[in-house]
């Protein structure tokens, strides 16, 4: 099948589930939607954070995409069920692929959460995370200062070693042996958090157990990509395209073209 797989985050977040379905499935076409002009969603009320994921979607799906993957921890939280009602394609979010890869990591059964106050606040993970593995015990934080800096490309600053250890300091009094980046923007902070973490605690990133469901599903369905031809990926985003393409050409590693949106509906942000 020769559509595109079409991916959606508040921002530069989704980049990271994103990069992964490049590396597992080559032949697959990408387009990719970053929300950055009305980024970060997490602080967002439900409601709007809901009526922002329709939106995008609605934009995606001009573009006749033959699965939607939501790769936001914050709009799965809220809308997933929502947009899978609307849809006949498949549409895929981030929480349960997250939760599933943190159950087979941890051995001690203590798991820690990081995300956005949006997704800490819904409790999605707990309830992932329970509902495959009843005794686990779930400690959970909102990081409401991470996805500004990754955002503003700040990866390895001191800056952001500083915000990463104030805000992280109170988690590592708990004997968490693994650690959900439960935000898609988390990943471009991983060396900062992996450190002031310590090395026996494995951090989850939800990208490659997300990217491994698309496969799976693609194939159950007979959906998988059938040409050889190397695949243009689409970048579109509502924010400034500059900084968009910097940062999303160093994660990707290639270079991409990215067509800038502007919202025409009026009072939306
Ligand atoms: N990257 C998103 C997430 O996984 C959203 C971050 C935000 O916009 O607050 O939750």
């Amino acid at each position: 099948m020769q559509q595109a797989i079409a991916i959606l985050d508040s921002g530069v977040g989704g980049l990271t589930v994103a990069k992964e379905v490049m590396r597992q499935l080559p032949q697959e076409k990408i387009i990719y939607f970053g929300d950055t002009a009305r980024t970060p969603y997490g602080p967002r009320p439900a409601e709007e954070i809901s009526r922002f994921t329709h939106q995008i979607v609605d934009y995606l799906l001009q573009f006749h995409p033959k699965m939607i993957v939501i790769a936001c921890n914050t709009a799965t939280a809220i809308a997933i069920e929502e947009i899978r009602a609307r849809l006949t394609i498949p549409v895929v979010g981030v929480i349960h692929p997250g939760a599933r890869a943190a159950i087979k990591s941890t051995r001690n059964q203590q798991i820690g959460v990081i995300g956005t106050e949006g997704t800490i606040k819904s409790s999605a993970y707990e309830m992932a995370l329970r509902q495959i593995s009843p005794q686990i015990q779930v400690v959970s934080l909102a990081c409401p200062s991470f996805v500004p800096l990754v955002e503003r490309g700040m990866f390895r600053t001191d800056e952001t070693t500083r915000v990463v250890e104030e805000s992280l300091s109170e988690l590592r009094n708990y004997p968490i042996d693994s650690l959900i980046l439960g935000c898609t923007h988390y990943p471009f902070l991983a060396d900062i958090i992996g450190s002031v973490m310590g090395s026996h605690v494995t951090l989850i990133s939800s990208a490659d157990e997300t990217a491994r469901e698309i496969s799976t599903i693609l194939y159950h369905k007979g959906m998988l990509a059938t040409s050889n031809a190397v695949p243009v990926h689409q970048f579109f985003c509502s924010g400034d395209p500059r900084l968009f393409k910097s940062i999303a050409q160093t994660w990707l590693n290639e270079q991409i073209k990215v067509t800038p949106v502007v919202w025409q509906v009026p009072n939306i942000i």
